[in-house]
């Protein structure tokens, strides 16, 4: 795509204009957006730059060690990888509030990451791999009418505090936009393509308290949901697709005994910025299947539901 290529070549050369030879630190979240931001600074500055993996603990099956291996094996770009896991989970404890999680996942996250960024030292910059789309709700937030429905938690007030200045490279680029870049710049189609995901993570899909024998039980519904829909083809025609874990048992039936067990409910939908949605209309023997393979592998869930709300009124997440 020469587009892209162009991009790519105007936007190295304006990194370089901005850092000179200062150095940089980019936090990746796990997410696509933070890899093709600091891909393209690499590529740019090279080793003035230094990754930092704030683990949360809260990402999907997998995504974790993804992320290892694309930044320290294919790329070779060393990355600083804090497993804070056990730390987001002793301050999430028997916090049920949506938005109270949002704000201690957001505090935690700038403590972790400003603890690592003082032991690298030295650097005047951060990286963040900041698109269009946040630019503008940023802006309509201030403008806009004072009713949050959601905080979307990222690193905003960290540049200040720790008196950095900003490198946003992705300032000019929809979400289509990155993955195209991103492929430019060699990143693996499995992982540009990946559906949008939640700063907060698995913490805003278990709905209620947050322990990690919950996260475990979702971690492997929602592994199975996506494997199926990937199977079936389905994957690049949804937006975003997810299990939710909820606060809530059901009775049920397995062999000769009864279970009383966890709930879990299937989203998935299409939609072009997040802002309105459809539930995705999954065949029923689709459904059936994957309801069928999760109570049947799953210990801990009895019950499967689909979720069929569009956005509005409902919200594309639970919580
Ligand atoms: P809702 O649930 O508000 O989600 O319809 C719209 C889009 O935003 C994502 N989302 C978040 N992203 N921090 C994020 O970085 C958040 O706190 C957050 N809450 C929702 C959601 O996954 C969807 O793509």
């Amino acid at each position: 795509d020469w587009t892209m290529a162009a991009f790519r070549e105007s936007a190295i050369a304006r990194i370089r204009e901005q850092v000179g030879r200062e150095r940089v630190i980019c936090g990746l979240s796990g997410g696509v957006d933070s890899a093709v931001a600091a891909k393209l600074i690499h590529e740019a500055i090279g080793d003035q730059l230094t990754c930092v993996f704030v683990d949360t603990g809260l990402l999907r099956s997998g995504e974790a060690e993804q992320v290892v291996d694309l930044f320290r094996g294919a790329f070779n770009i060393p990355l600083v990888h804090v497993d804070a896991g056990p730390l987001f989970l002793e301050k999430l404890a028997g916090v049920d509030d949506p938005e109270r999680k949002r704000k201690i996942i957001g505090a935690t996250f700038i403590d972790v990451f400003e603890a690592e960024a003082k032991k690298i030292g030295g650097a005047s910059f951060l990286a963040q791999g900041t698109l269009y789309p946040d630019v503008i709700e940023s802006v309509s937030f201030t403008g806009g009418p004072s009713v949050t429905i959601k905080s979307h938690h990222n690193v905003g007030g960290l540049p200040e505090r720790m008196n950095m200045k900003l490198v946003e490279p992705l300032r000019e680029l929809f979400k289509d936009e990155v993955r195209d870049l991103g492929r430019e710049l060699g990143l693996p189609d499995g992982f540009v393509g990946r559906h949008p995901f939640p700063g907060p993570g698995l913490a805003i899909r278990v709905l209620g308290a947050v322990a990690e024998d919950r996260l475990a039980i979702l971690r492997k519904a929602d592994r199975i949901y996506l494997e199926e829909i990937r199977n079936a083809g389905l994957y690049d025609a949804i937006w975003q697709a997810f299990a939710v874990l909820l606060p809530v048992r059901s009775v049920g039936v397995m062999g000769d005994g009864r279970t009383y067990d966890n709930v879990c409910a299937l989203r998935a939908v299409t939609s072009t910025d997040g802002m309105t949605a459809d539930s995705y209309p999954f065949d029923h023997a689709f459904l059936s299947h994957v309801a069928h393979r999760i109570i049947n592998e799953v210990k801990g869930i009895n019950r499967v539901t689909y979720d069929v709300t569009s956005k509005p009124p409902g919200t594309i997440e639970w919580e």
